[in-house]
């Protein structure tokens, strides 16, 4: 089951809904940890493999998880264990996610110091860091993180860089804290505010309103709360992308507009048509692309949020290879995020890597290959790029894609794609 074979070449047609976010919902799960004795439920949570590592993990800290299709109940005991188990964290980055509130509420944490991964080297300093700074007393021995923190104090906390899992780690932690905890240079991703929110439905005091500045009022209690994860917009950037790949007309559904609107206003500069329906019953906004003949080439550049996300460059530089000219897309949030390229040009692409930027040479088509997923996003680019080639593509090391995007096979030939799991080859 681990690669996906694509007769591509289909205009794809039709409706998809968005799945809740997996970069919202890990966070969200993990800041359970700050319960004791109570109970959390949260709603709206997709089907991956990261949910499944974020479940066992807090399974194996002591707490109880219930699942009833897309609603997840945690049931927090009094005590929890400090101890992150090393599988899981090497499994997936974001369990470190769990040093914050572990730290907050057990007064220790120990977590395997995450490796680097196929991206970029990822390092956790700036989550460290702050946590030093709100008093933590923190040693890294045999390749552990071991963290110390009677109480930890409220501080005013500059990130050097507005990092995502550092923000949420930072709020998790001064959840606990005595006293008032300004971080400042925050990440503003939307993920961001789906954890404020549960802090707050936990009866902490979170303000946000400063843009890049968080301003938290340590309880040193949480109570029971119901969440909601809010919708995927890379799942739903991906889509959009599928339509414009194929030449097709695909209606997203179950989007929040100013969480797209960095893909939606390139895909305009290129060229593409689309329009915003609103579903009259639940408010809920759907975006529709429309066939569009060649982009017109671009220039990207990814940036933390408001800007271009890097987690949807691989599949915008997918997109670029069929565009009527010379595209740049340049990566400045990880160091290592082309390897997707070569796989690319094995299809057909012409994409060379000059540091930090693609320069991507428009072709006026791609054709089927056996190609590998090096990563959650890469993958997405290659299926994408198997969904507009003319012939059969075979994407292997889905495992990766997995990871991120609930049903793709099912959802795709919703859409009118051939496209199916099959094994590996030896
Ligand atoms: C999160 C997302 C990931 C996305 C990324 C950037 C989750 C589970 N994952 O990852 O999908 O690609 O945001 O939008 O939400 N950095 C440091 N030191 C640190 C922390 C980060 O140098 O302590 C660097 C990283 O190496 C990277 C950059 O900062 O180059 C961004 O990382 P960060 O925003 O922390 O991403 P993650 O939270 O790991």
């Amino acid at each position: 089951m681990d690669s996906m074979r694509i007769k591509g070449g289909k205009p794809l047609k039709g409706k998809v809904r968005t799945q809740g976010a997996k970069n919202a919902a890990l966070p969200v799960m993990a800041s359970c940890l700050l319960l004791k004795g109570q109970k959390m439920v949260l709603n709206n949570v997709p089907s991956l493999q990261d949910v499944e590592t974020m479940i066992a993990l807090l399974e194996t800290l002591g707490v109880s998880v219930g699942r009833e299709g897309s609603r997840l109940s945690f049931d927090v005991p009094e005590e929890v264990s400090w101890e992150a188990p090393e599988p899981l964290v090497r499994m997936m980055r974001a369990s470190s996610l769990v040093l914050g509130p572990l730290l907050a509420r057990c007064g220790r944490a120990v977590l395997p110091l995450p490796g680097g991964c196929s991206i970029g080297s990822r390092p956790i300093d700036l989550h460290l860091k702050g946590l030093v700074q709100m008093g933590a007393k923190v040693e890294i021995r045999n390749g552990f993180v071991h963290a110390q923190a009677e109480q930890l104090r409220g501080r005013r906390i500059y990130l050097d860089f507005p990092s995502v899992g550092a923000t949420e780690n930072l709020m998790m932690a001064a959840a606990f804290a005595k006293g008032e905890t300004i971080v400042e240079n925050t990440a503003r991703e939307p993920e961001i505010e789906n954890l404020a929110k549960t802090l707050r439905a936990m009866g902490v005091q979170v303000d946000t309103e400063g843009a890049g500045c968080i301003r938290i009022k340590g309880s040193g209690e949480a109570r029971d709360c119901v969440e909601r994860v809010i919708p995927d917009r890379i799942e739903a950037c991906t889509y959009l992308l599928a339509g414009v790949m194929t030449g097709g007309e695909i209606t997203v559904e179950d989007v929040v507009l100013e969480h797209i609107d960095a893909l939606l206003a390139k895909l305009e500069e290129a060229g593409a048509s689309f329009s915003v329906g609103k579903d009259a019953a639940t408010g809920e906004k759907s975006v529709t692309i429309y066939p569009v003949k060649k982009l017109k080439p671009l220039s990207v550049r990814t940036m933390p949020f408001p800007g271009f996300p890097t987690d949807l460059q691989p599949q915008m530089a997918a997109a670029l290879t069929l565009s009527g000219g010379v595209s740049l897309v340049e990566e400045s949030v990880f160091q290592a995020r082309f390897l997707y390229a070569a796989e690319l040009n094995r299809m057909g692409a012409d994409i060379k890597i000059k540091g930090d930027t693609a320069v991507i040479k428009g072709v006026e088509k791609l054709g089927g290959a056996s190609v590998k997923a090096t990563d959650l996003r890469a993958g997405a680019a290659l299926i994408l790029a198997g969904l507009a080639a003319e012939n059969e593509t075979r994407v292997e090391n889905m495992e990766h894609v997995l990871r991120g995007y609930e049903s793709v096979d099912a959802k795709l030939r919703a859409l009118g794609a051939e496209a199916a799991f099959e094994a590996d080859p030896e």
